[in-house]
């Protein structure tokens, strides 16, 4: 067990690894975050910086000598950085769950071959994939690039054939996959944490909602049939340990209007729709990072509170800074923003959790903070 006062590292330095390092401080442990943007999230209030590429083998290794383990917040870290490492420390989640997480083509592959849905789909490498897919697949159909996307960045919907080649030479002529649009019921995703001994510990089901392909909001509990959250938490649990996985994991599900429950996709670390975690559960799912890295048990994941989760993009900065106190002023609303100086549109700036006794109680103090601050 790796016990406080211990050094963890962490690479990337965004929101993620930020809510990370405050965990990590509050626990006793000292944090060093490796991110080369000199104004990274985490990077502000880490003991120490390391303002390097994640390529950069001397960083790594300083790194490396310097914690008893790393972790990663950020889902495109090259796997062989994180094999590199493993030769100076614990890396968990490691390099190999990692692989698979940053590729779609590996990805939806993984959950087929351990008997898991996704939406169907075909890997798309040259123009002849392209050509079999289109008859192979149902139509209406959305390109993505296997790597890199992110917030529905390089992604397209596309009918013909014609339109799938243009997708493809838009993303770059990088590998993609081509995949069938379902009819979304709704959207849901299972976050858990599995220690080095296979001990598991899983959140309640949060409901997603996107807009733009951008997450918007998570409300839990999710308005779903118990039986369709046990069988997502089945799958769930199921992915963990086929990947003899370590660490916090966090899955994303489609619920068609057609009742079947697929994969979407997974990340090796904590999700965007964990955030309620912080303020609704017994543990918030950055300790769990902590926990689980540090070879410690996971914590219990109760929850303490009905909750709504919602993002803050940068986009409500356009008239300068937000009106906070429309936020503040709600007893039952926490307000958490990240230090990005530049708000972009589209950029995740923070979030809000608001607690109620029910969702709909916490949906109603959600709407009137978005009013006020013209969301
Ligand atoms: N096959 C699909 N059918 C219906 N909606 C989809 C499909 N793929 C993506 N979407 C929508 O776009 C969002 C983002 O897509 P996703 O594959 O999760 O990429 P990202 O890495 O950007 O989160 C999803 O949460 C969903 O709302
Ligand atoms: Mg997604």
């Amino acid at each position: 067990m790796i016990l406080p006062n211990a050094t963890l590292g962490v690479l990337g330095g965004g929101q993620l690894g930020r809510m990370f390092t405050l965990a990590a401080y509050s626990m006793g442990y000292r944090v060093v975050v490796l991110d080369p943007d000199p104004h990274s999230p985490a990077g502000l209030i880490a003991d120490q910086h390391i303002k390097a590429d994640y390529r950069d083998h001397a960083a790594l290794q300083i790194l490396g000598d310097e914690c008893a383990a790393v972790t990663t917040e950020f889902e495109n870290v090259p796997a062989e950085s994180m094999e590199y490492l493993e030769k100076f420390c614990a890396v968990r989640p490691n390099a190999e769950a990692l692989r698979i997480a940053q590729d779609r083509i590996r990805e939806k592959t993984f959950v087929q071959e351990h008997g898991l849905a996704t939406a169907a789909f075909v890997a798309i490498y040259e123009d002849a994939d392209i050509v079999a897919a289109i008859e192979s697949l149902n139509a209406p159909l959305i390109m993505k690039t296997a790597s890199l996307g992110y917030d529905g960045k390089g992604q397209v919907q596309v009918n013909t054939l014609a339109e799938a080649r243009n997708a493809f030479e838009q993303l770059g002529n990088a590998a993609c996959v081509l995949e069938e649009m379902v009819e979304l019921e709704h959207e849901v995703s299972v976050i858990l944490a599995r220690s080095i001994d296979g001990k598991m510990s899983i959140y309640p089901v949060g409901e997603n909602r996107h807009v733009n392909g951008i997450l918007d909001t998570t409300i839990v509990p999710a308005a779903i049939e118990a039986s369709v959250g046990e069988a997502a938490i089945d799958m769930a649990t199921r992915l963990a340990d086929s990947m003899n996985y370590c660490g916090i994991l966090a899955v994303e599900f489609f619920c068609t209007r057609q009742g079947e429950l697929l994969i979407n996709e997974i990340a090796t670390r904590p999700h965007n729709s964990g955030h309620y975690t912080v303020d609704a559960c017994a543990t918030s799912q950055f300790e769990q990072q902590v926990r689980m890295m540090c070879g410690l048990p996971p914590g219990d994941t109760l929850m303490l509170s009905p909750v709504v989760m919602t993002n803050l993009l940068g986009d409500i900065w356009k008239d300068g800074e937000p009106q906070w106190q429309h936020v503040l002023n709600e007893s039952q609303a926490h307000l958490h923003l990240y230090g990005k100086k530049n708000a972009r549109p589209g950029r995740k700036m923070g979030h809000i959790n608001c607690l109620a006794v029910d969702v709909e109680q916490a949906l109603k103090t959600t709407a009137k903070i978005h009013s006020a601050l013209s969301i």
